[in-house]
């Protein structure tokens, strides 16, 4: 079986550590090249502190969960060198997301605010609230005290589909920080007679890592596009 080198953007953060304890244990995936902006010994065959380094080249698929101020750059990059791209990190401005669908049009890029199962799941089931008629809906989350962008990207997602189902501006996703919650997503609707909620709990970062990997071999098969979760974890297409 071909071993597909993966190179990571953040390899020293709470993700990036996630991801290699993964890819060291995976058939396919090879946990290659990380890049740390201060060169500290990442646990990845290779580290690197910057995008000269001669080893960037033998990357065949990129993961990014890093933060919004090394985004451009790594978009930049990835263009140049069409090399497939995973990324997971939130917080993006609309530009930024502008620069990931253009840049879509020439490499593989695979963008998601949330790389759990459960979370594509209930994104395709909040379409549903399309039948609750009259409703007020509330979404609200709640992430350890850490995370940098609040509501979450995940809140966001939602919030765009629900939306979309209900056909009204709905009032802005509230989020709770506190301690060392992974991720929770609540979306509530209410009438006079009845209350619904859909609920996601993350039980551990280790789901977001999954995720990630199963994305990278996914689209390291994939030519140019703009993906999403549920390309790669839903059996049917939605
Ligand atoms: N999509 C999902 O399923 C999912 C799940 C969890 C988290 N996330 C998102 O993923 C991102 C990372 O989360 P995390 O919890 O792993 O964060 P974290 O622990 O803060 O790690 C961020 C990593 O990015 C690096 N970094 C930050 N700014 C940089 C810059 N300007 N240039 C180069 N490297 C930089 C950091 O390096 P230093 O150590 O040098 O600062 C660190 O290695 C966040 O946007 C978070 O919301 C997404």
């Amino acid at each position: 079986m071909k071993k597909i080198k993966v190179g990571v953007f953040g390899c020293g953060g709470r993700m990036g550590k996630e991801i290699l304890n993964l890819l060291e244990k995976h058939e396919t995936l090879v946990a290659f090249l990380g890049v740390d902006r201060q060169g500290r010994p990442s646990g990845f065959q290779k580290t690197v502190r910057d995008l000269k380094a001669p080893e960037v080249k033998e990357v065949d698929v990129w993961i990014d969960f890093s933060s919004i101020a090394a985004f451009d750059e790594i978009l930049d990059f990835v263009s140049v060198e069409r090399k497939p791209l995973v990324s997971g990190t939130t917080g993006l401005s609309e530009s930024q997301k502008a620069k990931l669908q253009k840049v879509a049009a020439s490499t593989p890029i695979l963008w998601a605010s949330n790389m759990s199962l459960g979370v594509a799941v209930l994104n395709q089931a909040l379409k549903l609230f399309s039948q609750l008629e009259g409703f007020d809906f509330q979404i609200e989350e709640i992430h350890h005290n850490r995370k940098k962008d609040n509501p979450s990207g995940t809140a966001l997602t939602l919030q765009d589909t629900l939306v979309q189902a209900v056909g009204k501006a709905l009032p802005s996703p509230i989020g709770i920080r506190g301690g060392g919650v992974f991720g929770v997503h609540k979306v509530w609707a209410f009438s006079d007679e009845e209350q619904l909620m859909f609920e996601h709990q993350a039980l551990n970062r280790s789901v977001f890592a999954r995720g990630a990997l199963r994305a990278a071999e996914w689209l390291s098969s994939r030519g140019p596009g703009y993906y999403g979760m549920q390309d790669v974890l839903l059996k049917e297409k939605p």
